[in-house]
């Protein structure tokens, strides 16, 4: 027995331990061996035998599995003390990731806000019905909840954002404007940029998109505020003064009143791109937040007034930088976001220029 105990002890390697285990304990092995000839053995032989037996496959398990934590802990020392990596080394490739391009915008419509006092809020994308729809002013059954081609939640499936009401793939980035008002106060400058969900889908429509939100509530806010910062905005992104805008009357449950926003277009070198005004076309969404709003979100209306806008930052970025299938965006096809994408150095700034 001592004899198995030497050996395990001296085991020089893993290998080596496990050869002896077979050699001990595996199904030919000789201690195996010693417990099978126990059933041929006469019963007082048996009751002499068998303790010394089975104490001698006890300890050498347990010699086995002691050698092998140490060889184990050995190793790992070995490994720790030879594979060093020094991270301050530089990088031994070319990265050739690149910034796809609606990281690339977002990034740019949060350097322009920011430089404006805006902050950055978020908000679940699995999102309840109070806060996609009831709280912005559109109760069940109004007809704007049709308009948007909803995503519903099967109940009891997954953790969401939970509530008195369903659960719903937000549609929007609209509830980002509830939850903040409900978790601060006034006076709050947001944009909220994120992924939204709609059951759409061809050229200009995916099941998945971007929006970004802004939300300004204040006291004393008026139209003219949203105007300028509207403009101040979108020359910025676009990178150019002669940008023109539009407010058309529009209608959105949770504003009132509400404009739609026309930026001028002009053709350039065959494409049409913003700024002039050979015509217009339709880049957001906005208008002064609506007094139900507000005072669903449990502030008082005639205190606090504000305006919100939203608009597509896929679509933005579309105009901007000159892609026509919006599919494309979400194809994953390298080539495309080799052409489209944008070095991880580019990192937009406003001294820089937010192009990049
Ligand atoms: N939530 C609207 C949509 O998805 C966009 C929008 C319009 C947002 C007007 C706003 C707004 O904040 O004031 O289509």
């Amino acid at each position: 027995m001592s004899e198995w105990l030497d050996k395990i002890g001296a085991a020089p390697s893993l290998t080596a331990l496990d050869e002896l285990r077979v050699a001990a304990l595996g199904k030919s092995g000789a201690i195996t061996a010693r417990l099978k000839s126990l059933g041929a053995m006469d019963a007082e032989t048996r009751t002499r035998e068998a303790p010394a037996i089975h104490a001698e496959r006890e300890a050498v398990t347990a010699a086995i599995a002691e050698r092998k934590a140490a060889l184990e802990a050995a190793e790992l020392e070995r490994r720790l003390a030879t594979e060093r990596l020094d991270l301050s080394l530089p990088a031994a490739t070319t990265p050739r990731g690149t910034i796809h391009p609606v990281a690339q915008v977002m990034d740019e419509l949060t350097e322009i806000f920011a430089d404006l006092g805006f902050a950055v809020a978020e908000g679940p994308e699995i999102e309840d019905e109070w806060h996609n729809f009831t709280a912005l002013n559109m109760p069940e059954a109004h007809p704007a909840r049709a308009m948007q081609d909803t995503f519903y939640v099967a109940p009891g499936s997954g953790s969401g954002a939970g509530g008195d009401t369903g659960r719903v793939l937000r549609t929007h980035t609209s509830p980002v404007q509830i939850r903040t008002m409900m978790a601060g106060s006034p006076p709050i400058r947001i944009i909220a940029p994120g992924r939204v969900y709609r059951s759409d889908s061809d050229a200009t429509h995916t099941p998945m998109f971007h929006q970004i939100e802004g939300l300004v509530i204040d006291r004393a806010i008026h139209m003219g505020h949203l105007k300028w910062t509207l403009e101040t905005f979108l020359k910025a992104f676009f990178e150019r003064d002669d940008v023109v805008l539009r407010l058309r009357p529009s209608y959105f449950p949770f504003t009132e009143p509400s404009a739609e926003v026309d930026v001028g277009w002009s053709m350039e070198k065959g494409r049409r791109v913003v700024g002039g005004c050979e015509g217009w076309m339709e880049v957001l969404g906005s208008g002064m937040v609506h007094p139900r709003v507000i005072a669903a979100c449990g502030l008082d209306p005639e205190e606090w007034q504000g305006f919100a806008f939203g608009t597509g930052v896929d679509r933005l970025a579309m105009l901007k930088y000159g892609m026509d299938d919006l599919r494309a965006f979400f194809d994953g096809d390298l080539r495309w976001l080799k052409h489209y994408g944008f070095g991880f150095l580019d990192v937009p700034t406003l001294s820089g220029g937010v192009g990049a």
